[in-house]
């Protein structure tokens, strides 16, 4: 029984990985010109109310562009206009382009915050039922990319914060099985800011 658990994974994980390359990294190149002027041309945005996407895994990439496209469960109005001409293989490409980049530095984080953040993000809080975040966005930030689980490592503090809130209000709610609002709900306004400033401080 486990043996046959154990070989569904493996296969489930290869399948996983040969989708998590269709996209042709050149190409998405090209089609991402008109993303640039927000995210940064290779993915290292300027701008902390834009999200880097430098690095970002090319699975989560397609995933947000079909969430925002179906305009229910990841609701933003500059990100709807943005999609709506995309084909699945454009967001392929231009997700396996902001892969093959890299965040280039650290986001400005308040040192002061670190030290709780880091605790939750490597350890969670037991006694609250946080688990620690590094489980499933990797001990530096950098996320599964094979599980489609996102890299954070290097994020601006204003957008992981916005995200964490929209999780917590349930505005944001395209995250399978609940996986991340049910870790929100058991969070602090601190505790989410402290976590979010560890998070810029990772590279
Ligand atoms: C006018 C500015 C602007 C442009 C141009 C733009 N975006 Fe965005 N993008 C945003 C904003 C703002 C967000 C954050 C949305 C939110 O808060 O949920 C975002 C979020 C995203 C996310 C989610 C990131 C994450 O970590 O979850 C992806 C993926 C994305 N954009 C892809 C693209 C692609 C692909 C293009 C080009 C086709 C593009 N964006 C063009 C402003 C822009
Ligand atoms: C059980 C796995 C799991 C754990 C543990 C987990 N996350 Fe997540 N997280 C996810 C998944 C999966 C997503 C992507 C949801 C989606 O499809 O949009 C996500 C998304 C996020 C996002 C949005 C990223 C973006 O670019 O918009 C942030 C921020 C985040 N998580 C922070 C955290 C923090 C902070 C913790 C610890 C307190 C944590 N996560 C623990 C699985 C997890």
């Amino acid at each position: 029984m486990k043996k046959l658990i154990l070989a569904t994974v493996a296969s489930l994980s290869m399948f996983m990985a040969v989708t998590a390359v269709a996209g042709d990294a050149a190409a998405g190149k090209t089609k991402s010109a008109s993303c640039g002027g927000c995210h940064g041309m290779d993915g290292n945005s300027l701008i902390p109310m834009y999200p880097k996407l430098a690095g970002q895994n090319e699975a989560y990439i397609v995933k947000q562009v079909k969430d925002f496209k179906a305009n229910g469960d990841r609701q933003n109005a500059i990100m709807l206009g943005m999609v709506a001409a995309l084909t699945d293989e454009d967001a392929a490409d231009i997700g396996a382009y902001f892969q093959s980049q890299s965040t280039k530095d650290a986001a400005p984080f308040d040192a002061d915050k670190i030290a709780l953040g880091r605790e939750l993000y490597k350890g969670g809080d037991l006694q609250k039922g946080i688990p620690a975040c590094q489980g499933c966005h990797g001990p530096t930030g950098a996320g599964v990319a094979g599980a489609g689980y996102p890299q954070l490592g290097g994020q601006y503090v204003d957008y992981t914060l916005a995200q964490l809130k929209a999780f917590k209000d349930g505005s944001r709610k395209n995250d399978a099985n609940m996986l991340m609002r049910s870790i929100v709900e058991k969070m602090s306004e601190a505790e989410m800011t402290a976590v979010a400033n560890y998070i810029a401080s990772l590279k």
